[in-house]
């Protein structure tokens, strides 16, 4: 089972398949990390407004693993993209995953209309994490093409990854496509629309006659496209199933099929980024 790497502009790798964290439980966080180190997982996705960084950090110190075997990815909070905060805010990441670094740390939302439209002093306390090896490598999550081009514009350094919502019914194919332009890689949230396309009967045609699961086909379409993904699931069952993508491939007319799904802005499931303004309190 060997999961590919993806290079990065910054001459750093990650693996293409990882397994994200969203919505579990802190208290049940560590065993569910746990499950997928065991079962051979060795990306993590977590973020701060997830709360369970530190169930994270436990499961990776408890596996036995070394530090280098295993990439972390957290995110800034909504509340923290003035510098100040950003500083804190990722003091306490790194205090909750008890680590010296993380592999990626990522600006969770652009949250255009808060903060006067600046998160472009946001990222440049992200540089300051990168320089001083905090944070191996920076990105962002939910940039549209225009945020993007302003950091181009604007910043020292380009983010490595834009983490962006992707799956058959939503492709974000013009974000995508302009990242894959301007070398950054693409990381897809809810990479199986959190269950929505897995009864899809082009779907699950494509899993009957495979014998594959339709979870294993979606996922095995983005990893086809170049696409990071990195599926959540607290069942120990799926957490190993959605693992096991590299033993079979789909031919060509079949991720067409997949591809020919898309419902453009129609199939976006989560908030839109130009309009989000949400901070947790
Ligand atoms: N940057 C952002 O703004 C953002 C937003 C959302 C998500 N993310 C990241 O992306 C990761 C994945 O996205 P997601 O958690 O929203 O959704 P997802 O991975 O698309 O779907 C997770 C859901 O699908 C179920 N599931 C998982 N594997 C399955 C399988 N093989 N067969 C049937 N059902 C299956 C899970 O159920 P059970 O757990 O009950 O098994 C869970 O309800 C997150 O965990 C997080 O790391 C980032």
């Amino acid at each position: 089972m060997t999961v590919p790497q993806i290079s990065l502009n910054d001459g750093r790798t990650i693996p293409q398949l990882g397994f994200g964290v969203y919505q579990i439980d802190p208290g049940e966080t560590a065993a569910a990390v746990t499950t997928a180190l065991e079962a051979g997982y060795r990306h993590i996705d977590t973020a701060q407004m997830y709360g369970n960084e530190r169930g994270v950090g436990e499961a990776v110190r408890a596996s036995g693993l070394g530090r280098d075997e295993v990439f972390i990815t957290s995110k800034l909070n909504n509340g923290f993209h003035e510098p100040d905060e950003a500083r804190r805010a990722f003091d306490r990441t790194l205090t909750a995953l008890a680590l010296e670094h993380v592999d990626l740390f990522l600006i969770h939302w652009p949250l255009p209309t808060l903060y006067d439209g600046d998160f472009v002093s946001t990222w440049k306390t992200l540089e300051e994490f990168r320089a001083d090896g905090r944070a191996r490598s920076i990105g962002v999550s939910n940039f549209q093409i225009e945020h993007l081009q302003r950091l181009e514009a604007e910043a020292d350094v380009q983010p490595a990854v834009n983490q962006i919502e992707l799956h058959p019914y939503f492709q974000n194919a013009d974000v995508r496509a302009y990242g894959a332009e301007q070398g950054i890689a693409t990381e897809a949230w809810s990479p199986i629309a959190q269950g929505a396309v897995l009864d899809d009967p082009a779907v699950t045609e494509i899993a009957g006659r495979l014998g594959r699961s339709p979870a294993q086909v979606v996922l095995r379409w983005h990893i086809q496209r170049g696409t990071i993904v990195f599926p959540k699931s607290v069942t120990p069952e799926r957490i190993r199933e959605n693992l096991a993508l590299f033993d079979f491939e789909l031919e060509p007319a079949d991720v067409a099929a997949i591809t020919a799904l898309d419902r453009g802005e129609r199939g976006r499931t989560g908030p839109n980024p130009d309009r989000f303004a949400y901070v947790p309190s």
